[in-house]
């Protein structure tokens, strides 16, 4: 299929690089297309963003069959352009589309259409240190009809914009709040999918945890309330002794590409990891005999992110003397150093534009 591209004759104001924030400001273009039932997806375009008008009864609004992704590309000291493992997005993204009914899309028009958009609006990658240009591909329900079952219609897009820290604290240590009373998915649930139930299940501890004074929470086990799954955005890993721990990915957990590149870099360091269940006592144990050296999460949006406090129930838990932990440091900087191409990229996650 050909993606036709009709390019805007209105350029918007690009923000400066410096101070940009996360998810406020979106690039010229977007990519588009359309399922029907009986004729498949269809009409891949890059046209002008904008405002899409809709019938106020169509199923996403209802019944939030939708679902994304989220990705970044980098500007280079020498000036390219760079997607890190975009692939690993486009597989996940048919995966989520199995557990939400959505129909499959096929990976390499996506692929072809994330890389012409990015190109298209290549200016918009900004370059200040730590800086990306976010891109977002989403799919949602547009039949407009208020029965409840899979929708006949969808629409995917991409769209993008620059990006600096998703956290304020950036690569400074952030306070996370262990939440014992809301659940964020369960086994058999929709956890594992990377889809907006998910994130607005998660918005009232969120809020409540905020409130306190911490910036995320580290979710439980929607059974027990006793296994470690994730934080808010994140994936998370704990480094008990010379073990590093993160819980396995078991249906609830999102399966992280950041996640996965970083399990693949600590193991190619010669380092021990382990994917299994972890609960929260066995870290507040580990960490009253000492054992905890650190932890930290893992994401797209907030790349690398120390965890400088724990709060569960009444207990306190400084890590790392509320510093950076070294393991995240080293992390952090071989993952920014392969994506921004500082580093050799030993194992072909970087893709040009
Ligand atoms: C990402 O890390 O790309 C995410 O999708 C998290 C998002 C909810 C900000």
């Amino acid at each position: 299929m050909e993606i036709k591209i009709e390019l805007t004759k209105n350029p918007k104001e690009k923000p400066s690089s410096e101070n940009l924030g996360f998810g406020q400001v979106f690039s010229d273009h977007m990519f588009m297309m359309e399922y029907t039932e009986g004729k498949g997806w269809h009409d891949p375009r890059i046209i002008p963003y904008g405002p899409i008008a809709y019938d106020p009864s169509i199923m996403v609004v209802h019944y939030g069959q939708t679902i994304f992704e989220g990705l970044k590309a980098y500007r280079t000291k020498d000036n390219r352009v760079v997607m890190f493992r975009p692939d690993e997005n486009m597989k996940r993204l048919n995966q989520s589309c199995d557990r939400l009914c959505i129909p499959r899309i096929d990976e390499e028009l996506a692929l072809e259409a994330l890389k012409k958009l990015v190109d298209i609006d290549r200016n918009w990658v900004p370059d200040a240190p730590g800086t990306s240009l976010y891109i977002r591909p989403f799919i949602y329900a547009t039949d407009p009809y208020l029965g409840v079952r899979p929708s006949s219609t969808y629409h995917f897009l991409i769209i993008t914009g620059p990006v600096g820290a998703y956290y304020k604290e950036g690569l400074n240590p952030v306070k996370i709040y262990v939440e014992s009373n809301y659940v964020r998915a369960v086994a058999g649930g929709i956890g594992a999918a990377k889809t907006a139930g998910n994130y607005a299940a998660s918005l009232k501890a969120q809020q409540e945890a905020i409130e306190l004074g911490y910036t995320q929470v580290l979710w439980l086990d929607g059974v027990e309330r006793k296994y470690v799954e994730e934080v808010g955005t994140m994936n998370v890993f704990f480094v008990i002794g010379d073990e590093i721990v993160t819980p396995e990915l078991n249906g609830s957990i999102l399966p992280g590409i950041t996640r996965k590149s970083c399990i693949e870099l600590l193991r190619s360091w010669g380092l021990k990891v382990s994917e299994r269940k972890i609960s929260i006592q066995e870290i507040c144990d580990a960490n009253e005999k000492g054992l905890l050296k650190e932890a930290f999460g893992t994401g797209t949006a907030a790349v690398i992110s120390p965890i400088g406090e724990l709060f569960w129930k009444d207990q306190r838990m400084t890590l790392s003397g509320g510093r950076i932990g070294e393991l995240s440091q080293r992390l952090y900087d071989e993952l920014t150093g392969i994506q921004y191409c500082e580093k050799p990229d030993p194992f072909g996650w970087i893709f040009p534009v």
